[in-house]
């Protein structure tokens, strides 16, 4: 277990940087944490650091379910699974496939869709402290 303290979002987008050397290829990053924790600026981090030529702004992808990242070494699936309702819901965004084709998947909201999640993911808590900091604890 690996914990680090943000204190703005520039730290947030360095610890995601520092975790993307612990990524691989074909895996999973579970994100764990509540609205506004810092879910989608990490992965803004993560991105930029894995993926620097997608030019594309990570935002939220609330409204499209997943998010794609294509880069030249790895790519990223970025999904929000918070407007899913159940398990055929996730089925129809592609979840299994995506998770099959290799990249990176990561998941914000898995705590809505525990079950589907690969045992051996990485997974990621982040826990505001104040309006500025922010603890991620990585096991
Ligand atoms: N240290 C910090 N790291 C990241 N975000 C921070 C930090 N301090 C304050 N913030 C603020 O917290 C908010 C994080 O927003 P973000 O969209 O990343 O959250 P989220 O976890 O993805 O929320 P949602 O569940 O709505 O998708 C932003 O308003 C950001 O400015
Ligand atoms: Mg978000």
């Amino acid at each position: 277990m690996e914990i680090f303290e943000s204190h703005s979002i520039a730290e947030t987008e360095m610890i995601a940087a520092e975790i993307a050397k612990k990524v691989k290829n074909g895996g999973f990053l579970a994100l764990y944490g509540g609205m506004g924790a810092g879910k989608t600026a990490f992965v803004r981090g993560l991105v930029k650091a894995l993926c620097p030529e997608c030019l594309d702004l990570v935002h939220s992808p609330t409204f499209a379910i997943v998010n794609e990242y294509r880069g030249n070494d790895i790519d990223v699936f970025h999904f929000d699974l918070y407007r899913l309702t159940d398990e055929d819901d996730l089925y129809s965004t592609g979840f299994y496939d995506y998770i099959e084709q290799g990249g990176l998947t990561i998941t914000e909201w898995t705590e809505l869709f525990e079950d589907a999640i690969p045992s051996d993911a990485l997974k990621l808590k982040i826990e505001p402290i104040d309006e500025n900091t922010r603890r991620f604890t990585l096991c």
